[in-house]
């Protein structure tokens, strides 16, 4: 097997510089924040769905991992038709889960470990259990309670056909018609994802209201911002004309026919403006530290519209799909991060990374996928599987990539254990709604959702104390679970936790960034800042590349690495 060598890889080269650094020192703008799912992460009162207290109770767990601050997928009063993302009131915690007051203890003890807390806001739609709604059921067509939401009357004669031909996220039409008061078939209500997700009507300056009355109630509670869901989608194009494209929230190939008139339109920005004003009045010191933030969820293309998100009076940050989207190969994953900042950098915004979330298959699953695969919605026992130990070790190698990365970077819970997806769920478990409304053409997301395990010779592999887990975790969670991990020299924990360290040592979230075009399979970046220059080598190629002699390794994705970087390898160094 020959070598590429250091004589051939030309790292002393200036590099093309494709960010400057940071303008300032902000907290937001280069903070590494950890995805609690708070259904999956630690069970205190063993009904086998995770809790408040039970987050509380493992906090020290994120402070030795190093993480800056936690987001809390939503937990409030929901019938959790879509596990929490129907929202029935905005102000209190489903029982489930807890109450105000366990919030409150979550909320200091956070503070107190040096974490800050940011929530989850889902403004596009309500449960349908929400009062609201219930109340726009029972008033008559026309009322002021209707207009909160999207009615509608049908087409046809007897307005039997919907509104238009929107189809749902999650599969099937996304109108459903109510029965009025009278018992008669009546209007008919928009819904972007479950017929249980009724969506707002945000021309109505009511809804407008309530939710700044919401956010400033999570900010008199104390945290520290918001991720905010499908902020892509608050507004729709005028008439709600029909839509021949895909309807999912990650294709928008048709862009070029017809801009999505659900999507993206330009009166979701006024929105953010009037939010980030009631953020920025609650740092009434002026000092950075007290900067409350908020991140866009929003599927937007091209990059160019998705900055349009982060401009200085909206968003603070929004999620860089992109970079979780793209395959495991150096030039795309060159491009990726070259178009990211150039978007990012032109509004004076933070480019964010992630590689997995509650959404999609996480990346030790994914990237074990014959590279080039399209990202898949779930994996089952009838899939092709993927390649455990690749798939593994190329995640912890895009770990090692992303943490190098200026900018801000997002963890999903269980990813710094190398957890892979459950790839064999039997679908009778299956609780995403798309599974069934699709009916199981989509798997959906429940592989990525499993509780996590924290000692694997415990009831639930730790759980909680009693063995109920509300999804089942599958037997290789045993393995990776913390306690197996925990102080394991060359464990996928201690790698997340030495990255972490690093990455702060060396400020690398606020610094200056420069590739090197080394071709097809090696990915080469210098990170310039205050603390020293950090090199990053990512070896995509079958060949092992040598590390230029004098180099001292900071770290490195697989233990093996000395002289040499073998395939699907990343290591951060300095020469
Ligand atoms: C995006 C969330 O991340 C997802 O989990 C949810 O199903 C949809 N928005 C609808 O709220």
């Amino acid at each position: 097997m020959s070598t590429v060598t250091s004589a051939e890889l030309d790292l002393s080269a200036d590099g093309t510089l494709l960010h400057r650094g940071s303008p300032d020192s902000a907290w937001w703008r280069s903070a590494v924040i950890y995805q609690i799912y708070p259904r999956s992460w630690a069970d205190a009162s063993g009904d086998g769905v995770g809790d408040l207290p039970g987050i509380t109770a493992h906090l020290p767990y994120l402070r030795n991992l190093g993480v800056d601050a936690v987001w809390l997928s939503p937990f409030y009063t929901s019938p959790q038709a879509d596990a929490g993302y129907d929202v029935a009131d905005y102000r209190d915690i489903d029982p489930l889960f807890g109450a105000l007051d366990d919030a409150k203890t979550l909320v200091s003890q956070a503070h107190s470990l040096g974490i800050r807390v940011i929530v989850d806001l889902v403004p596009n739609h309500s449960s349908d259990e929400h009062e609201w709604f219930k109340a726009a059921l029972a008033a008559a067509p026309g009322s002021p309670e209707r207009d909160l939401y999207m009615f509608r009357e049908g087409k046809g004669d007897d307005g039997s056909q919907p509104p238009n031909n929107w189809q749902s996220v999650f599969g099937g039409p996304a109108w459903t018609r109510v029965t009025e008061a009278d018992g008669t078939p009546g209007q008919w209500y928009l819904h972007l994802f479950d017929p249980k997700q009724p969506d707002f009507n945000w021309e109505n300056p009511a809804v407008r209201a309530e939710f700044e009355s919401v956010l400033r109630f999570w900010l008199d509670l104390g945290v520290d911002g918001f991720r905010v869901d499908v902020a892509h989608g608050l507004i729709k194009e005028a008439g709600l004309p029909d839509w021949t494209g895909a309807m999912n929230m990650l294709d928008l190939t048709d862009l070029d026919k017809q801009h999505p008139p659900m999507w993206d339109q330009d009166g979701v920005h006024e929105i953010y403006r009037g939010w980030r004003k009631i953020l920025d009045s609650y740092n009434t010191t002026g000092d950075a530290a007290n900067d409350r933030a908020m991140c866009a969820e929003a599927w937007v293309d091209p990059p160019e519209r998705a900055a349009l998100f982060v401009r200085d009076d909206e968003f603070h940050q929004a999620f860089n799909f992109d970079f979780l989207q793209t395959p495991w190969r150096a030039t795309d994953l060159r491009e990726v991060i070259a178009s990211s900042y150039a978007a990012n950098d032109k509004v004076g915004a933070p480019t964010t990374w992630v590689l997995s979330n509650h959404d999609v298959v996480r990346h030790a699953s994914r990237l074990g996928l014959p590279i080039g695969t399209p990202r898949p919605n779930g994996i089952g026992a009838d899939d092709a599987q993927p390649d455990a130990v690749a798939g593994l070790r190329r995640a912890r190698a895009a770990t090692t990539l992303m943490l190098a990365l200026p900018g801000g970077a997002y963890l999903y819970q269980g990813e710094e254990l190398g957890l892979p997806d459950h790839t064999t769920m039997p679908d009778a478990v299956r609780q995403d709604p798309t599974f069934a409304r699709t009916h199981g053409k989509e798997l959906g997301r429940d592989g990525c959702r499993v509780p996590l395990p924290w000692s694997k010779d415990e009831p639930a592999f730790g759980f909680n104390r009693t063995g109920n887990a509300w999804l089942p975790q599958p037997t290789v969670y045993g393995d990776l679970a913390v306690d197996q991990q925990e102080g394991v020299a060359g464990s996928t924990l201690e790698l997340y936790r030495e990255l972490l360290r690093i990455r702060k040592e060396r400020d690398l979230g606020e610094g200056a960034l420069s590739v090197l075009d080394e071709g097809a399979d090696v990915l080469a970046a210098r990170v310039e800042t205050r603390a020293g220059t950090t090199q990053v080598l990512v070896n995509f190629g079958a060949e092992p590349v040598e590390i230029p002699s004098g180099a001292t390794v900071l770290v490195a994705s697989e233990p093996d690495v000395d002289t040499t970087l073998p395939t699907d390898t990343a290591v951060w160094f300095t020469v």
